[in-house]
């Protein structure tokens, strides 16, 4: 399995910190936040890993990250994606890379508190399609930015709606997602979207209508450090607590 982590987009909630730098350089606690990612990652057992980025700023990761043998990493490729086309745009930089391996995503502004390796795991198990994770959310205020799936009757999700405004459920798809190598056929049948931008739920959609979908509820805490200024400071205060990525 391969690591594909996702660093580009405009950051524009977080302006102004996010003109004069890339969102995932910016530090959460005593790091800067992509280390977080590639953290869950390498703690995985995932050690060949993509970088997608874009923007003006492409070249910190390369100062900072290296060839990421520091880190773990064994080998450690870098991809730039020359407008922010959107999550599936950026992950589909990463077909050749991936070179028929399954694949797992992550948005790179996503702090989980427990480690994924359980996931990762479970998708090994798993033939084909696709497996996210979702955490709990009950405040239906929150629920209103986030992707949110709807279950059928058999427990399994029958759809996931973007910014639902009456949610469907009290889970929200976070930013971590296993795809088999067809991931990048789909993407490559993806129309942009209202905003022009290549979605990452329709991908998903996607596998829920083949019926191919798989899901692991998260344990602890999970944070979008990109979703506004305060969610920054709520992930910088969590992860100087307590930590993040504990096995
Ligand atoms: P978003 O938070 O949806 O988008 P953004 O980072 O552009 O922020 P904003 O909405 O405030 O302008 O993106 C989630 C993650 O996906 C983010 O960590 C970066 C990554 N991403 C890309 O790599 N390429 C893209 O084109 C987009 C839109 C996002």
């Amino acid at each position: 399995m391969k690591g594909v982590v996702l660093a580009g987009g405009s950051g524009t909630r977080l302006h102004p910190l996010t003109r004069i730098t890339n969102k995932h350089l910016l530090p959460i606690y005593d790091r800067p936040m992509i280390s977080y990612a590639i953290e869950a990652l390498v703690q995985a057992d995932i050690t060949d890993i993509m970088l997608v980025t874009g923007g003006t700023h492409a070249g910190e990761f390369l100062r900072l990250l290296g060839n990421g043998h520091e880190y773990g990493i064994e080998r450690l490729f870098y991809a730039y994606q020359e407008r922010p086309g959107g999550i599936a745009e950026a992950l589909g930089l990463a077909e050749r890379f991936a070179a028929d391996d399954p694949v797992l995503v992550i948005l790179a502004d996503n702090i989980v508190e427990r480690g994924i390796a359980g996931m990762v795991q479970r998708f090994g198990a798993q033939e084909a399609g696709a497996r996210i994770l979702l955490t709990e959310e009950r405040d239906p205020a929150h629920l209103r930015h986030l992707g949110v799936p709807r279950f059928g009757a058999d427990g399994r999700i029958e759809r996931i709606v973007e910014k639902p405004e009456d949610p469907p459920s009290t889970y929200a798809v976070t930013g971590i997602y296993c795809y088999a190598p067809d991931v990048f056929q789909v993407i490559e049948t993806l129309e942009p979207s209202g905003r022009g931008e290549l979605e990452i739920t329709d991908v998903n959609n996607f596998y829920v209508e083949q019926g191919q979908m798989a899901f692991d509820v998260l344990e602890g805490f999970w944070g979008d450090a990109g979703e506004s200024i305060d969610a920054y400071y709520a992930v910088n205060d969590f992860v100087r607590a307590h930590g993040a990525n504990k096995g």
